[in-house]
Parts: structure tokens; C-alpha cells; sequence
């Protein structure tokens, strides 16, 4: 290994929610024309980025934890560079030189952009770099037409069209680490999603902190549906998916879409946080138990077996056992197919961090076991449900342990599915009869692909 190599080697590690895949992604993209190439562990590397999450104080834990064990890296690697990116870094800027020197750059959410001009300036000496401006700067490389390294397979990829949420739901960082709700333009997501499906991608995932609101600030003419449909409709794309959506925004077309876009895979993400009206209420949520029910209604009437998922926030300010009853009865009734369930973490400078954190932790996690153990029963449940049908699978991984089932992907009700089968290759569409069902995957094999003959 030579000390001064021409191309210089870049390790990136994400914490946090698709979006932060999608800014890492985004960011080797910008590194790679600057003459960066990627490597698999910290310490071939040049320059380090941590690319970090806000959500919970646990989110931050981790984040720390994780700088604190690379600073030993210095000591083997002198010259190496430190980066801190992403949610934390945006809300914690300047303070997180305080408590950690020997990082040589914090660069914000809205700072992405600046990373190649930032380096620069950092590989010739001048350091440490704060940039958590929030402004975006027009940037000249709207087509990060590429995937996401290291995470996943480029058969299903991310793209991010809107950034920031103006919703302040009282318990969310998000609107202040993101910034306010900005729509990418429709054709800067187009020529996007063509380069992505030109790379091999078969299946898109829109992403938003609300992508309901799409479109707000761009004109009448394009809301979500329509740039659903636009991106529906790319030459070569099989499958197409979005999150997040806000209940409150999950207009009639949008719902309408799901029974007329085939591509459109038959699952939503629905986050309800919690079963109770008066909590809905002090989270700023917008919407009430029984209007959500019935978007769910509506939901299946437009696309009966669409699976519905959802998030929950347990031990919110104020939040009494018969709240959580409630909550309870919710997610027994709507039947989730997957809930993913959170405590809830005070989270500085937020409406509900002026209330006290008055659920004892104890009980906040007594409630999660429930809501938890509930839904995995009903996960079960469903799946058990599934066996002797088929699935739709877009084939993401080749399994290479022996004994296991050689390929693996999701089904459109986002379902992880390992099955056997011959003649198939990575980004296919296939059918499987589903076998066995486990907790948190199906097993099966690819359905034949002429339907067998009917015997009397
Ligand atoms: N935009 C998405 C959610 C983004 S954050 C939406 O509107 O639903 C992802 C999830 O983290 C949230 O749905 C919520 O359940 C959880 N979360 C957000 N803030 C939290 C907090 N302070 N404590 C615990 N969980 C939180
Ligand atoms: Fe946070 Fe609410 Fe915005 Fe989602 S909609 S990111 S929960 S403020
Ligand atoms: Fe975390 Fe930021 Fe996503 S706070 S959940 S990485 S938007």
C-alpha cells in the first residue's frame, strides 16, 4: 500500500432512515468524481463520514459510540479525516467539536452538495469544518443516477423527491435537522429515475418525510399522484413503491392510484402513532382514530390484500394505560402486517420537550413488549395465512450457503421471501408458491411457469 495513492478511499457508514441511505449514496456519488473510491472497512481508508440520525437520543448513542471507537483509528493512520454528516450533525454543529476535537468536518442535511469543496480544503490543512447552512445549493449534479453502494442490491433503489417536513408533529426532530418542505421538480426526478433503471434498478422507492404533499410550491400541475404515474409509466421499470405518507394528506387519488397503477406494489406505510384521539391530538397529528380507520377502508376497497404497515410511539407525554389500551385495540383491528414500534425519547427544542417525560421508563417499555408481542402474533398470523398462495418476487440477493434457498427478494406486500428455483437471475419477477411461513420471512419455491394441468 502505498502512503500517497492517486485515488483516495473513502469509508461511509449510515445510521437512521432511507433517506440518510439515500443522502450516503449521494455523497460517495460526489466523492467519486472528486477521486474517491469506496472501501469495505475504516481503516483502509483516507476519509471517514458518519453519516448520523436524530430520531431518538438512542439514534445519537450510537452515533457517539461509534465516533468515539474510530478516534483510535488516528493513531494508526495520522493523517486520516473524520466526518460527521447527516441529522446529528445538523442539529448539534459547532458542539460537536466540544465534545469530540479531533473531527475535521461536521457537514449538515442541506450541506451535501459542498462535501467535494469541503474536502478539498480539509486534504490541504484548514480544519475543522462546520457547514450546517440549510440552503441548498443549486447543485450542478441533479442526477445521482446511481446506487446505493454497499446497502442492498441495485435492483430495487431509492429516490429521494422532496426533502425537509413542515408537519412539527410535538414529539419530532425532523422539520428542524431537515428543514422545511422542498419538492424536487418533476423532471429532475424523471431524468433521475430513468438513469437509476438504466443502471439495472427494476423496483423505485419515492421517498419523503410526507410525500403527499408533493408538489406544494411547484404549481397546480403536479401534485403526488400525477409524479406517481409519471414515474409509473418509465419504460423498464417493474415495480414501483413510496414513503412516508401522512394519513392526513392520503387524499382519494392517491388511494385511487393504487387500483389503477399495476406496478404499484400492494403495500402503504401508515404511520398512526398512537390508538388515542387525545394523544393524536397532542402530537399535532391532524387526524383522529376514525378518520384513519377509514382511509385503511378505503385503502382495501381500492386494493383488496394490500398490506398495510405502520409506526407507533409508545410512552408519549401524558399517555395513560387507557390510551394505550386504545392503541392496542387499534393495531389488533387494522390487522398490520408489520408495526414498527418505538419508545418515545424527549427530543430537544420539539413541543413535547416542554411537557414532561411523565411516562416512567419502566411502563414505556412494559407497553412495547405488548404492542410488540401483539404484532408479531398478528404477523404470524398473516403469514401462516399465506402459505399454499403465491407471491409476486422481485429477486434481489443470490443466497450462496448451502442448504438454504438460493434467492431472495421481496413480495409486493413487502414480504422478505427466500425460494428455490431454476433459470432465474438477479431484477426477475417471479411467482412463488409459498411453503413455509416464519416470523419474519416466507420460504417457497418459483411457481412453474406454464400453470399445471388440471386433472379431473
Ligand atoms: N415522516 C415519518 C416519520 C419519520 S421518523 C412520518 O411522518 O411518519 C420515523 C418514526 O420515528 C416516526 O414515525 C415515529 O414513530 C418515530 N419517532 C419520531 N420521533 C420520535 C421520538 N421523539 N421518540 C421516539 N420515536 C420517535
Ligand atoms: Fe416528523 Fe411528523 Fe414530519 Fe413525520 S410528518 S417527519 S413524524 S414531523
Ligand atoms: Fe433520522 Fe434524520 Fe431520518 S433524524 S430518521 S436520519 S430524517
Amino acid at each position: 500500500m502505498s502512503e500517497t495513492p492517486t485515488t483516495r478511499r473513502v469509508y461511509l457508514e449510515t445510521f437512521g432512515c432511507q433517506m440518510n441511505d439515500y443522502d450516503t449514496a449521494r455523497m460517495m456519488r460526489l466523492l467519486e468524481t472528486a477521486g474517491y473510491e469506496k472501501v469495505e472497512l475504516p481503516k483502509d481508508a483516507d476519509l471517514i463520514l458518519v453519516n448520523t440520525c436524530s430520531v431518538r437520543d438512542k439514534a445519537e448513542q450510537k452515533a457517539l459510540s461509534r465516533l468515539g471507537r474510530l478516534k483510535s483509528l488516528r493513531r494508526t493512520r495520522p493523517g486520516i479525516l473524520l466526518g460527521v454528516t447527516g441529522c446529528f450533525a445538523q442539529r448539534e454543529g459547532e458542539k460537536f467539536l466540544r465534545r469530540m476535537p479531533y473531527i475535521d468536518l461536521i457537514l449538515g442535511t442541506g450541506a451535501i452538495e459542498r462535501l467535494p469543496e469541503h474536502i478539498r480544503a480539509l486534504e490541504c490543512g484548514r480544519g475543522p469544518i462546520v457547514d450546517i447552512d440549510l440552503e441548498p445549493t443549486p447543485s450542478p449534479v441533479t442526477d445521482f443516477g446511481r446506487h446505493l453502494p454497499g446497502k442492498g442490491s441495485s435492483v430495487a433503489a431509492f429516490l429521494t423527491i422532496m426533502r425537509g417536513c413542515d408537519n412539527y408533529c410535538a414529539y419530532c426532530v425532523v422539520p428542524y435537522v431537515r428543514g422545511p418542505e422542498r419538492s424536487r421538480p418533476p423532471d429532475d426526478i424523471l431524468r433521475e429515475a430513468r438513469g437509476l433503471i438504466t443502471q439495472g434498478a427494476h423496483e423505485l422507492t419515492l421517498l419523503g418525510q410526507n410525500v403527499n404533499s408533493y408538489g406544494r410550491g411547484l404549481g397546480d400541475e403536479i401534485d403526488f399522484p400525477r409524479l406517481l404515474t409519471m414515474v409509473h409509466d418509465l419504460d423498464g421499470l417493474t415495480r414501483l413503491r413510496f414513503t412516508t405518507s401522512h394519513p392526513k394528506d392520503l387524499s382519494d387519488r392517491l388511494i385511487d392510484a393504487f387500483a389503477k397503477l399495476p406496478k404499484l406494489a400492494p403495500h402503504l406505510h401508515l404511520p398512526v402513532q398512537a390508538g388515542s384521539n387525545q394523544v393524536l391530538a397532542r402530537m399535532n397529528r391532524g387526524y383522529t382514530v376514525e378518520q384513519y380507520l377509514a382511509r385503511v377502508d378505503a385503502l382495501r376497497a381500492a386494493r383488496p390484500g394490500i398490506a398495510v404497515t405502520t409506526d407507533i410511539l409508545v410512552g408519549f407525554p401524558g399517555e395513560t394505560d387507557d390510551d394505550f389500551r386504545q392503541t392496542c385495540d387499534l393495531v389488533e383491528s387494522v390487522r398490520y402486517s408489520n408495526a414498527f414500534s418505538f419508545r418515545y425519547s424527549v427530543r430537544p427544542g420539539t413541543a413535547a420537550a416542554k411537557w414532561p417525560d411523565d411516562v416512567p421508563d419502566e411502563q414505556k417499555i412494559e407497553r412495547l413488549i405488548n404492542l410488540q408481542a401483539r404484532q408479531q402474533r398478528i404477523t404470524r398470523e398473516l403469514h401462516r395465512e399465506m402459505v399454499g398462495g403465491r407471491v409476486e418476487v422481485l429477486v434481489e440477493r443470490e443466497q450462496t450457503e448451502p442448504g438454504l434457498p438460493r434467492w431472495s427478494g421481496k413480495s409486493g406486500c413487502y414480504r422478505e421471501v427466500h425460494f428455490a428455483g431454476d433459470d432465474i437471475g438477479l431484477g426477475d419477477m417471479v411467482t412463488v408458491e409459498v411453503e413455509r411461513a416464519f416470523a419474519n420471512h416466507l420460504e417457497g419455491r418459483a411457481a412453474p411457469t406454464a400453470p399445471p394441468v388440471q386433472r379431473q
